[in-house]
């Protein structure tokens, strides 16, 4: 089956491009999504081709009008992008000859689909950078919000999903907040590697055409431009690292997600999900499920297979170009996509959601996880750690086989285990106390959670 539309680099063959060969590696259907950097990356290389007398300024114009016309018509949807044209490139250069005539060929002098995939490319990520920075800042938001609202309420902090400590709620929230700043941080790091313009580069080896890439890179708001025109179109390293950025934030949503799934359960039942954001069965009336957590824990899984294809794909690519690269856009778009929509949606989610603070008031208040206060309070009367840690694991088996909470321990039973135990002791048998009587930089302590918060507002 032969074709109607002439390709790009046809005349060199005697023979059409095969129907089923060219339907297999069109990408129409995936890169049209960079429509708006393809036209902006060709409005900046006209441009300077204009300026530097390449094309003629009338000729320019022309090219820059058609360009901005096609813009329109790809929004509205009055052109729709056909798989027989290959790729974006080649569905708006066509459309360019359709409407402004062969004056159209002219845009391409000194460029390649190389240099111009890798242009649209950067330019996707960086508006991909700035959506994730401001999803992950109003997440930020969402967390310090919660760290205020619940610094005094004490619930369980695990190791190994065993109760270990009394904390306080805030200093969980403000956990997770010190790693979402660090995933924007790593954002912003990023960025300066992404916003490098690889235009001008050509096919590989740059052009015999006097173009100024410095210019065109500048007209698109590069902060720099290339120095070797093989690097520049053959890697996708910054696209691994993007990907990679993402895997880190989905990876940090997916563990927070599991505690809201766990709390949110009759076993554990800290924690709340309005209606709004909790799902219901089809068969089973009684249930409440979370589904969101679920999806955003789900999610992850894929945005890391993203990660793995697109490290398999650059794994042993010759110099320079080579067309397997065309499979970077559906991992990139996917987890840009998915990042960014579940960075949003959880956001969303964890301000739907209540601490039950009477429940864990209570909990809290009885439980064994104060352990580590008994033997701090015996180290505080000089008995050496290792003893003191011997003498509570006794108290500990006691208060388990007679069911006697720690706090309703006798003072004389106490005695029998070590003769410096005093009433004193019972001071730090309260969650709250133990909580507050936290020393340490960085610690637990409602004090340390209101001096974390003071330097997160200013992070917001
Ligand atoms: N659609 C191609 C891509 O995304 C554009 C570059 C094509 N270049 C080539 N030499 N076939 O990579």
């Amino acid at each position: 089956m032969t074709l109607k539309k002439e390709l790009l680099w046809q005349s060199r063959f005697s023979e059409p491009f095969d129907r089923d060969a060219l339907f297999y590696s069109s990408s129409v259907h995936v890169d049209k999504k960079l429509y708006k950097e393809d036209i902006q990356g060709s409005i900046a290389h006209v441009t300077m081709l204009a300026e530097e007398h390449i094309v003629g300024t009338d000729e320019a114009k022309q090219i820059v009008a058609g360009l901005m016309e096609i813009e329109d018509e790809l929004t509205s949807g009055t052109l729709v992008p056909h798989w027989e044209d290959e790729d974006i490139h080649t569905v708006i250069e066509n459309r360019l000859k359709e409407k402004i005539g062969s004056v159209a060929g002219k845009l391409h002098s000194g460029r390649s689909r190389n240099d111009q995939v890798a242009t649209d490319t950067r330019l996707y990520m960086r508006s991909q950078i700035g959506e994730l920075r401001e999803a992950v800042g109003e997440l930020l938001r969402v967390l310090v919000e919660k760290a205020e609202r619940y610094r005094d309420t004490i619930i369980f902090g695990y190791t190994h999903l065993q109760r270990a400590q009394p904390i306080s709620a805030g200093h969980y929230y403000l956990a997770y907040f010190n790693m979402f700043v660090r995933d924007r941080d790593r954002l912003d790091d990023l960025m300066k590697r992404v916003n490098i313009s690889p235009l001008g580069a050509a096919a590989f080896a740059g052009s015999t055409l006097p173009l100024n890439a410095r210019r065109s890179a500048e007209l698109l708001g590069f902060d720099d431009l290339f120095s070797n025109s093989i690097d520049a179109v053959s890697d996708r390293d910054i696209v691994i690292e993007f990907i990679s950025d993402c895997s880190v934030i989905m990876m940090h949503l997916s563990r927070f997600a599991e505690d809201l799934i766990l709390w949110s359960s009759y076993e554990f039942g800290y924690l709340t999900i309005s209606d709004a954001f909790a799902t219901g069965s089809s068969i089973m009336p009684q249930k409440k499920n979370a589904d969101i957590a679920e999806l955003v824990r789900g999610k992850c899984g894929r945005v890391y297979g993203n990660l793995m294809a697109m490290l398999t794909i650059m794994k042993g690519l010759p110099l320079s170009y080579n067309r397997d690269m065309q499979e970077d856009k559906q991992p990139l778009f996917d987890s840009a996509e998915t990042a960014v929509s579940s960075l949003r949606i959880f956001g969303k989610l964890l301000e739907h959601t209540t601490l039950r603070e009477e429940k864990l008031a209570k909990l809290t208040s009885e439980d064994l996880s104060l352990a580590t206060e008994i033997a701090e309070y015996l180290v505080r009367k000089q008995i050496p750690f290792r003893d003191a840690h011997r003498i509570t694991g006794k108290i500990v088996t006691w208060s388990i086989a007679e069911d006697v909470t720690l706090p309703n321990i006798s003072v004389e039973k106490f005695r029998e285990f070590s003769e410096v135990i005093g009433e004193d002791i019972y001071s730090c048998l309260k969650a709250d106390s133990s909580v507050n009587s936290k020393k340490t930089h960085g610690s637990c302590s409602f004090a340390s959670v209101e001096r974390q918060l003071v330097e997160a507002r200013k992070l917001v």
